[in-house]
């Protein structure tokens, strides 16, 4: 039985967990499914009142007594310093070395990008998710005078740069799709950009019948807005996965629709959309639910339920293209109704089933 920590985490991750969790539940019980949902808190609140962000022991609990946790958002204008962020979520990246993070950005209706001439667009992100600039490695001294020196380690190995590349070259292979591009920075970065060329030549080379090539971060930020189209499998350092990773969420439709997956093959996973906790609209019933609903049908797919997590894809596109939304899409639905439409469309696609 998949065990399965929920871990709301802060504004509107609370508001699109619950969310989720409803969608786990009905498809449990039409699959015939046995999750056990654990809850897990942890998140500002815990912060704030016990000082504690999280323990090794929870760390070792989440990655030995669970199969995966689905996470909503962590980031609180209470913690300026984003301390519970980085130890809970960061930590958990790093401790269970979940090192691909993988970021889906799917356009199925061209009316709900902001772009003028769009297409359906599959961008499929494979972020390296373990080093760069993320590693906490640095320093500064002299701190708060004129004198002040920071520094921030921009960190790639061989093996992490080696991982993330090969992932992205196998899901291509085996989803057929037929190109990866490299974004990078490597007009500047000589001795990071230096690797990953040479690791992403090795492993494309190994890959003759995918067409192969690399794109300077700034260049892909310009692309991503003027054809997107052009590409498909992309993969990229932390930093700029993340930043290349908003853009692409935004012209598929939008922040609140895009999910990930951050997974070490064979060893954990971990689901959280896109998206923040958006304090400028949390508790309002505002946030799009779809992010973190297309989260759950990620993790139906990695835990073999292929067919749940298409029709968890195919209940919110239904729902999306018939204008049942919240209002990041034009709609006029909060998000608990919003999940109640998706999950009005699985229940008719269960039954005509049966
Ligand atoms: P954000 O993604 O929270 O919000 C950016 C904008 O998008 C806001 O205008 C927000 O209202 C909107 N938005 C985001 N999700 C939405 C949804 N589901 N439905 C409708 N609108 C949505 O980014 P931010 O404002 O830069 O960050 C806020 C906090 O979240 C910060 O503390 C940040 O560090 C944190 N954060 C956490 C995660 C995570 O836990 N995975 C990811 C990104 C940001
Ligand atoms: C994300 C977020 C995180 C990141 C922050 C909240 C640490 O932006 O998951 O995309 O930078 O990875
Ligand atoms: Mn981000």
């Amino acid at each position: 039985m998949p065990r399965i920590a929920l871990i709301p985490g802060d504004g509107i991750g609370v508001e699109v967990v619950r969310e989720a969790r409803r969608v786990i539940e009905f498809v449990a019980e039409a699959e015939g499914i046995d999750f056990e949902l654990v809850d897990w808190d942890l998140g500002a609140d815990r912060f704030l009142r016990d000082g504690i962000t999280v323990t090794d022991e929870e760390f070792r609990s989440l990655d030995e007594d669970h199969d995966a946790v689905l996470l909503g958002a962590l980031g609180d204008p209470r913690v300026p310093s984003n301390q519970h962020a980085k130890d809970i979520l960061l930590g958990m990246r790093v401790k269970l070395d979940l090192y691909l993070n993988f970021r889906p950005c799917v356009l199925l209706s061209p009316e709900f990008s902001p772009l003028k001439s769009a297409q359906p667009l599959r961008l499929e992100i494979f972020r390296e998710n373990t080093e760069g600039e993320y590693t906490g490695m640095g320093g500064a001294i002299r701190e708060g005078t004129p004198a002040e020196v920071a520094i921030e380690e921009n960190i790639a190995t061989r093996l992490g740069v080696e991982r993330i590349v090969r992932a992205a070259f196998e899901f291509a292979e085996s989803r057929g799709r037929s190109r990866v591009t490299l974004v990078d920075k490597a007009n500047v970065m000589r001795y990071v950009g230096g690797l990953w060329r040479r690791v992403f030549a090795e492993i494309a080379s190994e890959h003759p019948d995918i067409e192969a090539d690399a794109m300077y971060v700034d260049a892909m930020a310009m692309d991503l807005v003027r054809r997107p189209e052009r590409y498909q499998v992309l993969v990229a350092s932390n930093l700029f996965g993340d930043i290349i990773s908003d853009l692409a969420a935004e012209i598929t439709g939008g922040i609140g629709m895009a999910p990930s997956a951050n997974i070490h093959p064979g060893r954990n996973a971990l689901f959280e959309p896109v998206h923040g906790s958006a304090p400028d609209i949390a508790g309002q019933g505002k946030a799009n639910p779809v992010g973190a609903i297309r989260c759950v049908a990620l993790m139906m797919d990695h835990f073999g339920f292929q067919e749940a997590g298409e029709r968890i894809e195919a209940a919110a596109v239904a729902s999306f293209t018939a204008g049942q939304t919240t209002p990041d899409l034009g709609g006029s639905l909060t998000t608990t109704e919003t999940t109640t439409v998706i999950i009005d469309h699985l229940r008719s696609a269960y039954s005509a089933r049966a």
